[in-house]
């Protein structure tokens, strides 16, 4: 097989990518290691940048999520039982956010694929990168018992965390930094109605919690808990009970309890490869970092990591000049930078950390004071949480 772009992974990076590309008339097929029906039972991110939405309406995706998303104008943070609303639209000029799963994104953008007849490889085995080195790169996999190799121009390395694209770079070319959190979040999902239209990121002596929602009927939410939680110990009404206890006295009124249709936990990490080019390999979204979820931006990294490539690439196939190319690395990763600095930021002020002295638990206390007293620093955070430009 032969195509301009390998796009490996379809997750909402790839896809996203993926779709761009084909927008321009550029040719791309996805080998994606799992089914499509697995990649769509995996909950994770619930909410969208302006600069997500922005794109998926150019793509013409966005008729369910104009539909069935839930435009949000501020969220709420809890601590010491007090609750400050940080009114996104207020402190930004109108801006605001949208509250639309990631499984909802990846089933759209799966659909307008299949519909325009686009190859996406499901169930793919043995992944293996071969030449990016050179001008000729090639992908090789199994599917269903059968050797596929796919000629290419560039390959996209949109295959996640744990993927094979990062891993086939020689470590001699490539600068990791990473900080592993003490602690996970384990998260459920409940048909049941919000116990708030709006999010609210609470932080409380026995450790974070997140009240977010899918729809008016069906809510998401978050505890943080020990990085080695083990969820048999989190039978539902204990999880209840538990955020109950996290939120401020009008919230945790207003839960409604529910027998949760999924319940998982997920490991918080800072993490960022430096470059994203290696030859004629682009990483793309959680392949090449990783944000923890408290500043909703890693589907949002994700996305504006696609975007860039995808100019990289329009310009490049229009003049055939690698300069195009070569300016994607640096370009993604000034936002890269920005964002895992928001979400290190909110992970800091909102966790409840062990090892703190007495000392850091004062100034954590202090940040939130000054918070609530100025509008300027709730303009910061309002700023990074809509998302920075494109
Ligand atoms: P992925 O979604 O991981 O997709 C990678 C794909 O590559 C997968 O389908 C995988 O099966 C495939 N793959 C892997 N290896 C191979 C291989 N060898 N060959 C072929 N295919 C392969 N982000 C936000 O912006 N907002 C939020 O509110 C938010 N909340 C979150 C909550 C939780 C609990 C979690 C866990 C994450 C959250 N995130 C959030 C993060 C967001 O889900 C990820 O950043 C996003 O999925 C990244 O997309 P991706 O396409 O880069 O990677
Ligand atoms: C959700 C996840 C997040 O990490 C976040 O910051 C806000 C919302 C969610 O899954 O709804």
């Amino acid at each position: 097989m032969r195509t301009k772009v390998a796009i490996i992974g379809s997750g909402p990076a790839g896809l996203l990518l993926g779709a761009l590309l084909h927008a321009a008339g550029i040719d791309n097929i996805i080998i994606e290691q799992r089914s499509r029906d697995y990649v769509l039972s995996r909950i994770r991110a619930g909410v969208l940048e302006q600069g997500t939405v922005d794109i998926l309406r150019r793509l013409g995706v966005s008729a369910r999520l104009d539909h069935e998303g839930l435009p949000h104008q501020g969220f709420s943070i809890g601590y010491a039982n007090r609750s400050l609303r940080i009114d996104l639209a207020d402190l930004t000029n109108g801006s605001k956010v949208m509250v639309y799963g990631q499984t909802e994104v990846t089933r759209d953008l799966m659909d307008a694929r299949l519909q325009a007849g686009l190859t996406t490889l499901y169930e793919a085995e043995n992944t293996t990168l071969h030449d990016f080195d050179s001008f000729k790169p090639s992908v090789s996999c199994q599917v269903a018992g059968k050797t596929i190799t796919i000629d290419c121009d560039v390959i996209a390395g949109c295959d996640g965390f744990h993927g094979v694209s990062r891993a086939s770079v020689p470590v001699n070319a490539i600068n990791q930094f990473e900080r592993v959190y003490p602690f996970g979040w384990l998260g459920i999902m409940a048909d049941v109605p919000p116990c708030s239209h709006e999010l609210i990121y609470a932080s409380h002596p026995r450790g974070f919690a997140l009240c977010s929602m899918r729809s008016t009927t069906r809510s998401r939410y978050y505890l943080q808990v020990k990085a080695d939680e083990n969820i048999a110990e989190w039978p539902d009404h204990r999880f209840w009970d538990e955020l109950r206890r996290r939120l401020d006295p009008v919230a945790a009124d207003n839960v409604v309890p529910g027998p949760s249709i999924e319940k998982s936990v997920a490991p918080l990490r800072s993490f960022v490869a430096e470059p994203l080019q290696f030859g004629r390999l682009f990483l793309v979204g959680d392949a090449a970092h990783i944000v923890p979820p408290t500043g909703a931006k890693g589907l949002n990294l994700a996305a504006s990591d696609a975007f860039y490539l995808s100019e990289a690439l329009i310009e490049y196939y229009a003049d055939r000049t690698p300069a195009a190319l070569c300016r994607y690395s640096a370009r993604a990763l000034d936002r890269i930078w920005k964002a895992e600095r928001f979400s290190w930021s909110m992970t800091t002020l909102l966790h409840r950390f062990d090892h703190y002295s007495a000392f850091e638990q004062k100034m954590q206390d202090a940040e939130f004071a000054f918070l609530e007293s100025s509008r300027t620093a709730r303009q910061a955070m309002a700023e990074n949480y809509i998302g920075l430009p494109l």
